[in-house]
Formats: C-alpha cells, sequence, structure tokens
C-alpha cells in the first residue's frame, strides 16, 4: 500500500488525476474502474483540464462504475449514471457506448448483477479503480457485513449511508433503500486500485480502514492486501494514521 499525502482536497484531486492520466498515457485503451460522490469531484474536474490540455484522450478507454440506485431512472438527476454524464461524461467526449453502469431499473435484479460481472469480465478486467469511501468503510456500496460480497450484488443501504446520502435529496424518503454494487472480489481483481478521501470527517474512517485489521466490518480494510493499493489523502482525513 503506498500512501499520498496532499494538502488539501484539490490537491489530493490533482494526485488521483495525474495516476490516472499516467494509466491512459501507458495504456491508451484502459478499462477504468469509476466511482461517485463528492470526493471524485475535484479528480473529474483535473481530468476534464487534462484533456482540454491535449495531455491525453478517453478516445479508447472504457468505463465501468462501481454502483448504482435500484430505482432511479438514468435520467433522474440523483441517478449515478446522470452524475457520471454531467461530471465526467460529457466533458470528455466518453459516449454511453463506452460506459456501463448498474441499470437501476432492471426487472430482473440478479440477472442484472450476473450481466454486470459478465461485462466486466468481457472488458478484459479493469486496469484502474477509482475509490471513495463511505463514512461506515463502504466501497462503491459495500456495506459493513460478516463476510466480503464476492461479485455484483444488491444491497440494503444502512441507516448511516442513507443519512450521508440525504444531503443530495429533496426529503430523507426520497433515498433509495438499495443499490447495485460490484463486489469485493471485482474490486480486488482491478489491477490497481486508488482510494480518495478528504476532509477531517473521514479520518477515524480512514485509520480504521488502514491502520486496522482487515475485516468486513470496514469492508475497505481488505485495500491492505492489494498488490497495487494506492491511497491518496489530504492532510485532515490522514490525520488519524500512525
Ligand atoms: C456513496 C458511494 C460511494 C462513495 C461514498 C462516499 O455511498 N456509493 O462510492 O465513496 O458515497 O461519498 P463522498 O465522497 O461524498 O463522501
Amino acid at each position: 500500500m503506498r500512501i499520498i499525502r496532499t494538502e488539501n482536497y484539490e490537491q489530493m484531486g490533482r494526485q488521483a488525476a495525474n495516476l490516472i492520466a499516467a494509466q491512459i498515457t501507458l495504456k491508451p485503451d484502459s478499462v477504468l474502474g469509476l466511482a461517485t460522490g463528492s470526493s471524485p469531484l475535484s479528480t473529474y474536474r483535473h481530468l476534464i483540464e487534462l484533456v482540454r490540455q491535449g495531455d491525453i484522450s478517453f478516445d479508447r478507454v472504457r468505463t465501468v462504475n462501481l454502483d448504482e440506485y435500484v430505482g432511479l431512472p438514468a435520467g433522474h438527476d440523483q441517478s449515478y449514471a446522470y452524475f457520471m454524464r454531467t461530471n465526467l461524461f460529457d466533458s470528455v467526449g466518453l459516449d454511453a457506448s463506452r460506459t456501463n453502469i448498474p441499470n437501476g431499473l432492471a426487472q430482473d435484479g440478479d440477472a442484472e448483477c450476473r450481466r454486470y460481472d459478465e461485462l466486466i469480465a468481457s472488458l478484459g478486467g479493469i486496469d484502474l479503480q477509482l475509490l471513495g469511501i463511505g463514512l461506515n468503510g463502504h466501497i462503491g456500496f459495500n456495506e459493513p457485513d460478516d463476510v466480503f460480497v464476492q461479485g455484483t450484488h444488491k444491497v440494503k443501504l444502512t441507516d448511516s449511508t442513507i443519512q450521508a446520502n440525504k444531503r443530495f435529496f429533496e426529503k430523507e424518503e426520497d433515498v433509495p433503500r438499495y443499490a447495485y454494487t460490484m463486489g469485493i472480489r471485482d474490486i480486488m481483481q482491478a489491477r490497481r486500485v486508488v482510494l480518495i478521501a478528504s476532509g477531517k470527517g473521514k479520518a477515524e474512517t480512514i485509520a480504521r480502514a488502514f491502520a486496522g485489521p482487515v475485516t468486513p466490518r470496514v469492508p475497505a480494510s481488505i485495500l491492505q492486501l492489494h498488490k497495487d493499493f494506492t491511497l491518496v489523502v489530504d492532510a485532515d482525513a490522514a490525520s488519524l494514521l500512525p
């Protein structure tokens, strides 16, 4: 595990964008695993800037996103499909045919999970997976559990996640209760993993995940076992790391 400590959120985004840019430079047809939430926004802004300057191109890149809320159509302004289009895809010329995200409206949830795992396999796996981290240590929507769940699956969101995500919705009742998420195996099979975190609010989570035991009660802790894992944290989020 490598740790890159930065001064603040903007620098965290710049460092993560540089790692992704290096990946695209070395392998222009990379498969990128992407994340949503407020953490990746500065990363995506820096990537868009690098594209505008002509330093990198997404022309041959394909993407798979970690997760999607069950029940939200792709056009809903809180769906992760919408988030990705407006915060990255449209600005770097990634059209829908080269991006993938679980279908929140799938009729048959089990079939949708199988389809997603097969899709990742058919792309040849993920070259670089970008992750944020939930306050309870979740990655994607892999919530604390007694076991590490392997493949894409439907999860019931925990109260802590619903509380954390309600800020994006008009009312708490509007927050979907279920989501589809890639599983821990999907994430661990990515050839490189980069997790970003910033702010004092994440400090305890970061210390539990990366300076404590590997346990499914803190799903991100399994990344300690990944062969090519980089943690990019700002000073506040790193403040409780030894
Ligand atoms: C959601 C997403 C996660 C993300 C987490 C943290 O629950 N499913 O992928 O890492 O939120 O979000 P934020 O970056 O806004 O703290």
